[in-house]
């Protein structure tokens, strides 16, 4: 904000410094919190300490010769728009004048709206790749915690200046996929609910029934046993015409498979996610086995195959550790068969090499950490520079109140039925909040609410912290929540709406209240937070932030009079104030993946 007097400072500190010989060093400005006044400040110790290792200073300690410096620095800076500059233990503070602070913070975001925040293009083209789950399935709260925080990651980054782009690839084959194959074609072959979540739902249904059919019973009886043996030669059978290609299987399975799809993006509309790029691991099968072939002949992966074994890559060796780390992996099963390793290793070649990734995230469950340190090890084995800038963004298991959830045994909170539930609930609150509501609106920000409520919830929560999900922590509106930080805005929004008009121009030359000051001191730091957020790969920091921000708000709506003020010009600032803060707090919902509602 004070770009141009930190420019000058800059140039005068170089000048300053070549007129005395010391070698210039980088100076690292960091924001002065506030306490009466705003400020940057940045220390001489890394010039104090090149100046010394340059064998140019006088002997004497850093920490000594760098406040020597700071204090003849601050006696050559007058720069306008700065009102004091001290020095202190090695440090040089420059204090801004607080009312130029304070309408420069708020001109820059009313000028730049939903700009602000937005970092400088990196040069540097990200893929995030999540919404991943395996298709045969019904999408529950687990799947809804990956989306969700692949979303809000994919959109920081995004905004803070790097080129994104979203990738999902769903797991569309293996043996739980063959099962409900094998259970359809069997007892319902030829039925169809109608509806996307019906036929979702339903898919997960057929996998329950067909995994209690396939699993060994305590005191089975012969007759059951045999049963169960000719079930399981029916899916073995299955599973070998799937590989094979044959047309009717492979029909049976695109036919199911698209029903999963057709829900997955259903419930990706839902929460505004628009993927990119599909991939699917049944794609990747294929240049998987290439790849294969490709590091035996670059002597990375060792051939057991003549003499009945696998095709493993022995990492540690390879990559000369010599304590273990990576271990060794099987790249190929001796039946020739690829594993989900290998298959991630195809992917990210064609990541890198197709569609240019510079830095490629990947989010998803957890306890894949050691799967993906294995797959980014042996990309560095083979070459890739990418491989440096690969980052798995795990996060924590989610389980109910009653324990696990089990998509074997049925017991899964479906995604679909939270929201409807997160829907009921807000429109039973709204409907004695704004009883002048339109029937279409009220329902449109019940979603908006609902939707608030749960996303928030999710994103809450440290992303390697297992979670528990509770429906009605969840979906409560009070305290730390979605609602709070959208009721924040839908506030700011109707004073403005009664003021009708944004004032053009404000001074902020008078005493500000400490909630006026802590807003602003806000307000100046988002664009620090949206780096910190995206730099950290952590949606939570962000998270976090807007509720600060919302408390902040509701803070000094409770104290300070703005439609009110004692007069016009303060009336003036505070509606400017006002405004700015709306637009923040919608930009932070925004980064989060939340709608800021107008009224609610
Ligand atoms: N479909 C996998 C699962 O549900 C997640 C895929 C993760 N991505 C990857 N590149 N391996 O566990």
């Amino acid at each position: 904000m004070f770009l141009t007097e930190q420019q000058t400072l800059e140039a005068k500190i170089k000048s300053f410094c070549e007129a005395n010989g010391i070698p210039p060093a980088a100076l690292d400005w960091k924001p002065i919190p506030f306490s009466g006044e705003w400020g940057i400040s940045t220390s001489f110790f890394a010039t104090a300490a090149a100046e010394a290792k340059a064998g140019k200073g006088k002997g004497i300690p850093v920490p000594q010769r760098a406040q020597e410096i700071a204090e003849q620095i601050a006696g050559q800076m007058n720069v306008p728009g700065i009102r004091r500059v001290e020095a202190v233990k090695g440090y040089l503070n420059i204090y801004f004048d607080t009312a130029e602070y304070a309408r420069r913070a708020v001109d820059a975001i009313l000028e730049q709206g939903p700009d602000y925040g937005r970092g400088a293009p990196q040069g540097e083209r990200v893929m995030v790749e999540y919404a991943q789950p395996n298709t045969h399935h019904s999408f529950h709260i687990g799947h809804a915690r990956n989306v969700i925080l692949g979303e809000a990651l994919a959109r920081l980054v995004e905004f803070a200046g790097f080129e994104t782009i979203r990738a999902s690839y769903p797991g569309d084959l293996g043996l739980g996929v063959v099962t409900v194959l094998w259970a359809y074609d069997k007892f319902y072959k030829g039925q169809e609910p109608q509806g996307v979540h019906e036929r979702g739902q339903w898919l997960l249904k057929i996998y329950v029934e067909a995994t209690a059919l396939l699993e060994p019973k305590e005191n089975e009886t012969p007759e059951e046993k045999a049963q169960r043996e000719a079930y399981e030669a029916e899916r073995r059978e299955m599973y070998r015409k799937w590989d094979a290609g044959d047309p009717y299987v492979r029909q049976l399975w695109q036919m199911t498979r698209e029903w999963s799809l057709e829900e997955l993006r259903d419930i990706l509309h839902l929460l505004d996610v628009k993927i990119d790029v599909w991939f699917f691991e049944s794609e990747v099968d294929e240049p998987a086995k290439q790849i294969v072939e490709e590091l035996i002949a670059r002597g990375i992966a060792d051939d057991e195959r003549p003499t009945g074994g696998p095709v493993i890559v022995k990492i540690d060796e390879k990559l000369g550790l010599t304590k273990e780390k990576y271990r060794t992996n099987v790249i190929l099963r001796a039946d020739g068969t690829t594993l989900y390793l290998t298959k991630d290793l195809a992917l990210a070649k064609v990541k890198f090499e197709k569609y240019g990734v510079d830095r490629s995230i990947y989010v998803v469950d957890i306890r894949q950490s050691l799967h993906f340190q294995q797959a980014f090890a042996i990309l560095r084995l083979m070459g890739f520079p990418q491989a440096e800038k690969c980052y798995h963004l795990g996060y924590g298991f989610v389980s109910l109140p009653e324990g696990a959830m089990s998509a074997r045994r049925g017991r899964v909170v479906l995604f679909k039925d939270v929201v409807d539930d997160a829907v009921r609930r807000a429109l039973a609150v709204e409907s004695d909040k704004s009883p002048e509501l339109s029937d279409d609106k009220r329902r449109q920000v019940a979603l908006q609410i609902g939707l608030g409520a749960l996303v928030y919830s999710m994103l809450a929560v440290d992303n390697n912290r297992d979670m528990v999900f509770d429906v009605d922590q969840a979906l409560s509106f009070d305290g730390r929540t979605g609602p709070y930080i959208q009721n924040a805005h839908v506030r700011a929004n109707s004073i403005l709406r009664k003021a009708g008009k944004i004032p053009e121009q404000a001074a902020f030359n008078y005493e500000l209240t400490p909630h006026e000051v802590n807003l602003i001191d806000l307000l100046a730091r988002f664009p620090d937070v949206v780096q910190q957020a995206a730099n950290e790969y952590r949606p939570l920091v962000m998270a976090n932030y807007a509720y600060d921000l919302a408390n902040a708000f509701h803070s000094f709506y409770h104290s300070v009079p703005v439609l009110q003020s004692d007069s016009e010009s303060l009336r003036a600032a505070r509606l400017r104030l006002v405004a700015a803060t709306r637009a923040v707090l919608a930009n932070a919902l925004a980064l989060l993946g939340i709608t800021a509602p107008e009224v609610m």
